[in-house]
């Protein structure tokens, strides 16, 4: 085909095609600024982006890649500075708090939607604080994660003469002997700071119980940070660190699940957002591999509640955008297949009553259960490795001294302790 041809060509198919996307475009366009990215997580989202799409809406997708989030932070707030902030992101915990103070958060677009689909009656009052400033919803609340669980490839267990998940921390090391003796990665990990953070706080729950997580992580407490359960929990930390995976330096945390999920490794410990990579790689839980609390932890929830911030835009048609995604995303359908995707439990008080009538599988169903019990008996604590305990300043000190302490081979735990107190009084 010659080049005028050519164009002509590109015209008469641009001139049908449009229809649909200049209806799109009619009805508005939001950027969603997001940290989806595991193949596991795109799946889930793409569920979104595609019941939003259908209603007319244009989805520009504001992915940043790196697992927990801080790289998205940190392009976020330089958006907002330069004044080009998205129309929706990812923003969790009391960080939903700072950003509506700077005057940038949208107090008002939500508010219908959140008054026809009754969504103080649809969620627990905690969940629904942490998404509300002033009274007023600036976020919609998306689903709820627990960080403190151990998956586990059962066929590798078998393989090195594991009969069942470890339920202590000497049983930990002991399966995790056994892997290393038969020649597998114990514990897959990549040394990020956020996941040592999250392996961190599971120890902490595991010594120190809730309560003195609570203490701890999120009272901040200066004796319960420098006291000798601390000073334990390092010590226990020190120790999960040497069955870490020799390679996991800097790795993402989905290709860590791979080596669980491919029989390389046996364990690893992270949130429930790792169920993403079993089920895109089409496996069971409960017969392909297996979920369990963190050893010394089934008495205990770590949330994380994933939530979408909304951005005052000033533009009628982003603005139903913004209302439709709020729409979509706490509909029973999208609860459903989203958190099914992605590994978390539902934010709905209704449907996490009855989970096996929505078709949750094992992991969930026990998710769901434990976060209404442990809501009654104060084991449900907020988790601090995401953004759901404490500012990202006192976050971004207990990253440092944790990682730090980590990888130093002579670091000492009860010094370790008094930096991290130091460090998190400096952060506040
Ligand atoms: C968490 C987030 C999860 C998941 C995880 C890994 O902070 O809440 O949804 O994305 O990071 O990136």
């Amino acid at each position: 085909m010659n080049p005028t041809l050519r164009l002509a060509a590109a015209i008469s198919l641009a001139s049908l095609l449009p229809l649909s996307a200049q209806a799109a475009e009619a009805k508005g366009s939001v950027e969603v600024v997001h940290w989806w990215t595991s193949g596991g997580e795109k799946a889930a989202v793409d569920v979104l982006k595609a019941q939003v799409e259908k209603d007319g809406f244009t989805w520009k997708d504001g992915a940043v890649a790196g697992g927990g989030g801080a790289t998205a932070m940190t392009v976020l707030k330089s958006r907002a500075v330069a004044g080009n902030p998205p129309g929706v992101a990812q923003i969790k915990g009391p960080d939903i708090q700072d950003w509506a103070a700077t005057g940038l958060l949208d107090g008002d677009v939500l508010k219908d939607v959140a008054k026809e689909e009754k969504w103080d009656a649809l969620l627990d009052k905690k969940v629904a604080d942490t998404v509300k400033y002033d009274g007023d919803y600036v976020a919609v609340p998306v689903n709820i994660h627990r960080t403190n669980w151990l998956w586990i490839n059962p066929e590798v267990f078998k393989k090195a003469g594991i009969d069942k998940a470890p339920a202590t921390l000497d049983e930990f090391y002991a399966a995790a002997d056994k892997l290393k003796a038969a020649g597998f990665i114990p514990l897959a990990h990549g040394g990020q700071p956020w996941q040592d953070s999250t392996v961190f706080e599971s120890v902490v729950l595991s010594v120190m119980g809730a309560e003195g997580y609570k203490k701890a992580m999120v009272d901040l407490d200066n004796a319960a940070l420098t006291g000798p359960d601390m000073v334990k929990a390092l010590t226990e930390l020190k120790k999960v660190a040497t069955y870490t995976d020799p390679d996991g330096k800097g790795q993402d945390w989905n290709l860590e699940a791979a080596k669980v999920i491919n029989g390389k490794a046996g364990m690893q410990i992270m949130g429930d957002w790792a169920k993403s990579e079993w089920t895109l790689a089409k496996k069971t839980a409960g017969k392909d591999y297996q979920c369990v609390p963190f050893p010394g932890t089934e008495n205990a929830f770590l949330y994380n509640i994933d939530s979408l911030v909304v951005f005052k835009q000033n533009n009628a048609g982003t603005s139903a955008g913004q209302q439709d995604i709020a729409r979509k995303v706490l509909g029973q359908d999208f609860q459903k297949v989203f958190s099914s995707n992605k590994g978390s439990i539902p934010v709905r008080n209704d449907m996490l009553a009855d989970m096996g009538k929505y078709g949750f599988d094992a992991c969930a169903q026990a998710s769901a259960r434990d976060f209404l019990a442990d809501a009654k008996n104060g084991g449900l604590q907020p988790s601090m490795a995401h953004n759901m305990a404490t500012t990202l300043a006192v976050q971004g000190a207990f990253f440092d001294v944790v990682t730090n302490y980590i990888n130093d081979p002579k670091a000492d735990p009860a010094d370790a302790a008094k930096k991290l107190a130091a460090a998190i009084k400096a952060a506040q």
